[in-house]
């Protein structure tokens, strides 16, 4: 009676447009990255200006996420609502977990700035030092972490097991981008460390 086809209304085309959604912005920044460090793709759609592509990198990330969060609460709206998931103490847990993930956004994104954001590494456009303080101290990848929270947040919120059936996607998702990401960074920066030593003899 409560399978999981019961909780969650697996025909909803809202539901598939928000895998694919969420499918398709980690991998989009991921190609569009790589394709700026190996061939400068971005640097010269930017007239040869590597901080005018990171911008515009960075504008096209956050739109995609706005449209993202657009397609998964229309998604949500689409889903059977479960009552034990309604109630003070779900909604409790729930602003806490939108605040809380909210928090790791904001403050990864104010100790990062925009191009520490926004893969200004794959542009040649380095920090001077890895940022230990918070939220970093709290987990390496708190933009990732922090936006996983706020997806179950919001499932939560509106009583949707669905929402954690894409929340599961979400984490999937950021788990295999950052397999990729954070060893090609690490990269960058060893290399910008060898570059520098060899400078200094
Ligand atoms: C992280 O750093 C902040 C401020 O620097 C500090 O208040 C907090 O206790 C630290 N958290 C952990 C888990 O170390």
């Amino acid at each position: 009676m409560n399978s999981l086809t019961n909780l969650v209304d697996f025909s909803q085309s809202t539901f598939w447009l928000a895998v694919a959604s969420i499918l398709f912005n980690p991998t989009f920044w991921n190609f569009a990255a790589r394709s700026e460090y190996h061939n400068k793709t971005l640097t010269k759609l930017a007239g040869g200006n590597a901080l005018y592509g990171c911008y515009g990198l960075a504008a096209t990330i956050f739109i995609l996420g706005i449209v993202r969060d657009a397609i998964y609460e229309r998604a949500l709206r689409n889903q059977p609502t479960h009552p034990l998931l309604l109630g003070f103490v779900p909604n409790a847990l729930a602003a806490a977990l939108v605040l809380s993930g909210n928090v790791l956004v904001l403050s990864s994104m104010w100790a990062l700035g925009i191009t520490g954001t926004y893969l200004g590494d794959y542009f040649g456009i380095l920090m001077d030092e890895i940022v230990t303080g918070f939220p970093f101290n709290v987990t390496g990848s708190p933009m990732y972490w922090g936006s996983t929270m706020s997806f179950a947040g919001t499932a939560l919120w509106f009583g949707k097991p669905a929402g954690f059936v894409l929340t599961g996607v979400v984490f999937v998702a950021y788990s295999i981008a950052l397999r990729f990401e954070d060893p090609f960074t690490a990269e960058i920066y060893k290399k910008r460390d060898r570059e520098n030593s060899k400078k200094a003899k």
